[in-house]
């Protein structure tokens, strides 16, 4: 890989898009200059993350999986956008369906995700959105936060690159919690894709 082009990023999303918005963002600055956002897609046609990729003039598609005979077709037709515009990094932005074999295989080693909870605690099946801070706080857990790691077969799971802690406060209730750590995943997720094209595709670790 050559050390002075940069990584073209893909970004799948299903909701608000701040994440992908604080991606484009880190792009222009030196915290994560050596990446550009090429794609933003949708598997919902409601999410928000749409209307902001195109007020920040990014490419964006929905890609509807109803229009697909299986999830294997849906994917493949993910592939074949990210692959015709040279993505190098698959990022998933507050995407919130289960990847295939087929996408994991293609983009092996080459899929982040961020995860609002400090893994391997609070992951899997169910545990997204308030579900996942309503659990801290039953768990009276002290302390949470965000977790950027790679997706292999298993939900919510994969090498961790990076994560980062937040205080639970006795008084906070889901939507408090997610505000703090939503915040600080705007921070975590440029760090981490820097990081991790810095020590590991450019390394040709991966
Ligand atoms: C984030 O909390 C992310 O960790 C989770 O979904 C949320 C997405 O928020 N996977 P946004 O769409 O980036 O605003």
């Amino acid at each position: 890989m050559d050390m002075n082009s940069k990584v073209r990023l893909g970004i799948l999303v299903s909701g608000g898009g701040s994440n992908m918005q604080a991606i484009v963002n880190a792009c222009a600055t030196p915290h994560l200059d050596c990446a550009e956002v090429k794609l933003v897609v949708s598997n919902r046609s409601d999410a928000y993350a749409l209307d902001r990729a195109k007020e920040l003039g990014i490419e964006s598609m929905l890609i509807d999986p109803k229009q697909f005979p299986d999830r294997n077709a849906f994917y493949k037709k993910i592939i074949l956008e990210m692959e015709s515009r040279g993505i190098g990094l698959i990022c998933l932005a507050g995407f919130l369906l289960k990847l295939e074999p087929n996408i994991i295989q293609r983009f092996k080693g080459r899929i982040l995700n961020i995860h609002p909870a400090l893994l391997p605690k609070f992951g899997g099946k169910g545990m997204y959105g308030h579900f996942v801070h309503e659990t801290v706080i039953k768990a009276k857990e002290k302390e949470t936060g965000a977790t950027v790691h790679v997706v292999d077969e298993e939900f919510d799971h994969g090498p961790i690159i990076l994560q980062k802690k937040v205080p639970v406060f006795p008084e906070d209730d889901a939507g408090k919690v997610a505000a703090r750590v939503l915040q600080l995943e705007h921070k975590l997720f440029p760090e981490a894709i820097s990081l991790y094209i810095k020590e590991y595709l450019r390394k040709g670790k991966v």
